[in-house]
């Protein structure tokens, strides 16, 4: 069972960064659902590895969207980016090292997160560029 299902209310309006949170919530249901089942080390490894890449390169298409605007939130907006990415790699190097194991808790953190992460904070971003002129 999926642990995170797209919400049209979470939708920014840009359709770039859309699709990536689209793309984001299949990885953490990925691996959530690797998680539950048991799956072998190696796998959740591949698993946890693949989502936090893509989760970088989405983090960087959106500093890079707010650099070309010069919205004014995105230092705190960046700083919340590196909280996760530095937590996301303490993580998979703790399970790579087997000082740390994977349970639902972590699925469930990052569903609440990039929920809460694109509601509070994406939203807010998108609106702001969109109403600039252009
Ligand atoms: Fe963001």
């Amino acid at each position: 069972m999926p642990i995170i299902s797209w919400d049209p209310k979470l939708a920014t309006g840009d359709s770039v960064v859309d699709h990536q949170h689209k793309t984001l919530f299949q990885m953490v249901n990925e691996l959530h659902d690797a998680i539950t089942a048991g799956k072998a080390k190696e796998h959740l490894q591949k698993v946890l590895e693949r989502l936090a890449s893509y989760t970088l390169e989405h983090f960087a298409a959106e500093e890079r969207l707010m650099g070309r605007s010069g919205y004014p939130g995105v230092a705190e907006h960046v700083r919340k980016h590196h909280d996760l990415a530095k937590k996301a790699t303490d993580l998979i190097e703790g399970y790579r090292s087997g000082k740390l194991v994977l349970s639902l808790t972590l699925s469930q953190f990052l569903a609440d997160w990039v929920r809460h992460h694109i509601a509070e904070e994406d939203q807010k971003m998108i609106a702001w560029i969109q109403t600039r002129p252009k």
